[in-house]
């Protein structure tokens, strides 16, 4: 009875056909679609799980200058590497099966060639070199970064612990150590050299006669600013063992009669008077919301009237989904420099300037999540 039911009620053979054709095709399509998107999720895992062995392999790369190697000479076996390199066969192999794997080498036969953009980036002499950045990781973040739990659940910097000394943030901290200095101000200074052209021509400085730099480090930002506005004076504010760096650059590059640079701790002094601009540079990141605040505020006191305050940071997307830069950035904040810090969004760090009395808050978005706040003292 069933049977003759179904009999009955079956579709005309074309038309069954067609439909069982119909479903397959869906499967397979669900098939595809679940086999791409699980390889990419499962790749994704994989980056994360294996990111320190990944990381070490390109460091160990770049310190032997594997790449910038196969820039003068594409196509060497692996053994002329390990003859260039003086390294025995195992770990050539080691080194060479990562750095393929990774994508940044591919393998041609018996010969090795880099893949593109990776001689811009990481070899020694790249126009481009992200190594300080490496270095920056490898020295600086790789050791702290163990203590991010207890960081988190500490609601601390734990991760200070492996810079000697008692003082409450890494810059501080490092100021004792001259390597570490460095590593943190070459990092630093080819970091901001990637986007501060774009800052430079997004801000019209012409308004302005005398520019103070917090935290303006080896004076990357002022110097940019200084080469275009070639009436503009600026004073670089940063600690005493950072601005001897700066001082000696703004000679060597006989722009000293214009740039100068103050050694002092912002939080422990009031804020110098006569400027009719002040520039917080990468400084508001490192900083707890209410330190940023009372550091506004100050800064609204000080800055002469119609002047300007300019944040120029990286910022993290108003429903605090990202970017990927933010976090990487956010960690390093809370478990390395400060315990305070991380990248803030676009709306409250405007929400610190209007509170602090600033008012016609600009904003420009600049490339790789960077960008500038800029709001102005009434006259
Ligand atoms: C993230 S770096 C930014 C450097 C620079 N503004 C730039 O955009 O490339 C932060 C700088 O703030 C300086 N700094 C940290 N604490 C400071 C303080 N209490 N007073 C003045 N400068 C400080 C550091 O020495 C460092 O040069």
């Amino acid at each position: 009875m069933l049977r003759t039911y179904y009999q009955n009620a079956e579709p005309t053979p074309n038309l069954s056909g067609l439909l069982s054709l119909k479903s397959l095709l869906k499967g397979w399509l669900h098939q595809l679609v679940e086999k791409v998107l699980l390889k990419r999720q499962i790749d994704h895992f994989q980056y994360i799980i294996g990111g320190p062995v990944y990381f070490q392999t390109i460091r160990t790369a770049c310190q032997l200058d594997l790449f910038g190697l196969l820039t003068r000479k594409p196509g060497l076996t692996q053994q002329q590497i390990a003859q260039a390199l003086k390294l025995e066969e195992n770990p050539t192999k080691v080194l060479l099966l990562g750095c393929v794997s990774l994508k940044f080498l591919r393998k041609i036969g018996e010969q090795y060639y880099n893949a593109p953009f990776v001689s811009q980036y990481f070899s020694q002499q790249g126009q481009r070199s992200l190594i300080p950045t490496l270095e920056w990781m490898h020295q600086i973040v790789y050791p702290s970064m163990v203590h991010l739990y207890a960081s988190v659940t500490q609601n601390e910097a734990v991760g200070l612990q492996v810079f000697p000394g008692n003082e409450d943030n890494m810059y501080a901290r490092i100021s004792h150590n001259q390597q570490l200095e460095h590593t943190f101000q070459t990092f630093m200074q080819a970091r901001t050299q990637m986007s501060n052209a774009d800052f430079v021509n997004a801000v019209d400085f012409s308004k302005f006669s005398r520019i103070l730099d917090v935290g303006g480090a080896r004076g990357e930002n002022v110097v940019k600013i200084a080469q275009r506005y070639p009436s503009i004076q600026a004073t670089v504010f940063d600690l005493p063992s950072v601005t001897q760096t700066a001082l000696s650059r703004f000679r060597t590059e006989g722009l000293d009669h214009r740039l100068d640079a103050v050694g002092g701790n912002i939080f422990a002094e009031t804020f110098p008077l006569g400027y009719d601009c002040i520039l917080f540079c990468h400084f508001t990141p490192i900083w707890s919301e209410s330190t940023n605040r009372e550091m506004l505020r100050k800064a609204f006191t000080a800055v002469n009237s119609g002047g300007c305050v300019c944040i120029y940071a990286p910022f993290m997307e108003d429903d605090e989904t990202g970017p990927l830069l933010s976090a990487i950035a956010s960690p390093y904040f809370l478990c390395t420099v400060s315990g305070q810090g991380r990248h803030y969004s676009w709306q409250e760090t405007k929400q610190w300037l209007i509170d602090a009395g600033f008012v016609n808050i600009a904003e420009r978005r600049l490339r790789s999540s960077e960008g500038i706040l800029i709001g102005i003292k009434p006259v």
